[in-house]
């Protein structure tokens, strides 16, 4: 996914207001797997959850049928970080718990992920999904206050090091651009480089996904040819959201807050970007 200088999509409000509709879906999904995540739950019961929930808003998965992906959801557990594939894995007690869901409403795509340590969780291990979540938040804070896309990678990278621990920052996989496609430039890194990045305006829709792991940062294909783990078998979390830029500020278009409680113990206030004459999803 190397977008590297290509042409961005900038969305108008009624455009966005459309991308609300699908990251509502998607939050809809994600509170429905919540429920369902346990230990016992297999990890195909979640995609049926998902999948459930998406067909009856009438919306579509994005995942299905991408490069061949079988499955609605992603469902990454323990060392795997990303892209594991649901199936008759039994989930156990303590399981870290990865699920990356999508889904498109008239042609609009919202993405999003959380993290779920299962009861007897390892402290350490809700550690890691905590500092994934607030590096999450705090990506989606610096496209409020920042200049540039660059200041998520920089924000990505301060809680870390506040955090005290020598989390791993997943390069290989980053954030990206989202609208009338799931993947689109430009991308979301997720560290620190010499380039500051987009220019930051309206109409520019991103999704941020910081992926943490407890060792290194270095990550291996399985032989499926789909899920990412660490090399070094450390386990890893991964938070995302879909989130759009309007004239006024930020709206995070997968949560059903718009983002609000979480930015507000950041200082940053959400700013839904509504056509004219309609009222918030
Ligand atoms: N949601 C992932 C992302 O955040 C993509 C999933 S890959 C798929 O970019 F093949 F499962 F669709
Ligand atoms: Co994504």
């Amino acid at each position: 996914m190397a977008f590297g200088r290509e042409k961005i999509e900038y969305k108008t409000a009624a455009q966005v207001a459309g991308m609300r509709r699908a990251g509502i879906v998607v939050a809809d999904a994600h509170a429905a797997v919540r429920a369902a995540l346990r230990p016992g739950a297999t990890t195909a019961d979640l995609d049926a959850v998902a999948a459930r929930v998406i067909a009856e808003a009438g919306a579509t998965p994005s995942f299905l049928g991408y490069h061949g992906y079988p499955a609605v959801l992603c469902v990454s557990v323990n060392e795997e970080i990303v892209h594991g594939i649901p199936g008759d894995r039994v989930l156990e007690p303590g399981d870290v718990v990865s699920v990356d869901c999508g889904a498109i409403v008239d042609g609009w795509h919202g993405d999003a992920a959380f993290t779920m340590v299962l009861p007897d969780a390892d402290p350490a291990d809700v550690a890691l999904s905590e500092a994934t979540e607030a590096a999450l938040w705090a990506g989606i804070a610096a496209l409020a206050t920042g200049e540039r896309l660059g200041g998520v990678g920089e924000a990505v990278e301060d809680v870390v090091e506040a955090s005290g621990v020598r989390y791993g920052i997943v390069q290989e996989y980053v954030g990206h651009g989202i609208g009338s496609a799931m993947h689109q430039p430009p991308e979301v890194l997720n560290y620190r480089t010499r380039e500051k990045g987009a220019r930051l305006r309206a109409g520019l829709c991103v999704a941020v996904e910081p992926m943490l792991t407890r060792g290194k940062r270095h990550t291996r294909v399985l032989e499926d040819d789909w899920t990412v783990v660490t090399q070094d078998g450390s386990r890893a979390a991964h938070w995302e959201h879909t989130v759009a830029i309007g004239p006024e500020g930020v709206w995070v278009l997968t949560a059903h807050d718009g983002g609000a409680a979480r930015l507000a113990e950041l200082g940053v206030t959400v700013a839904p970007w509504l056509p004219e004459g309609s009222t918030p999803a």
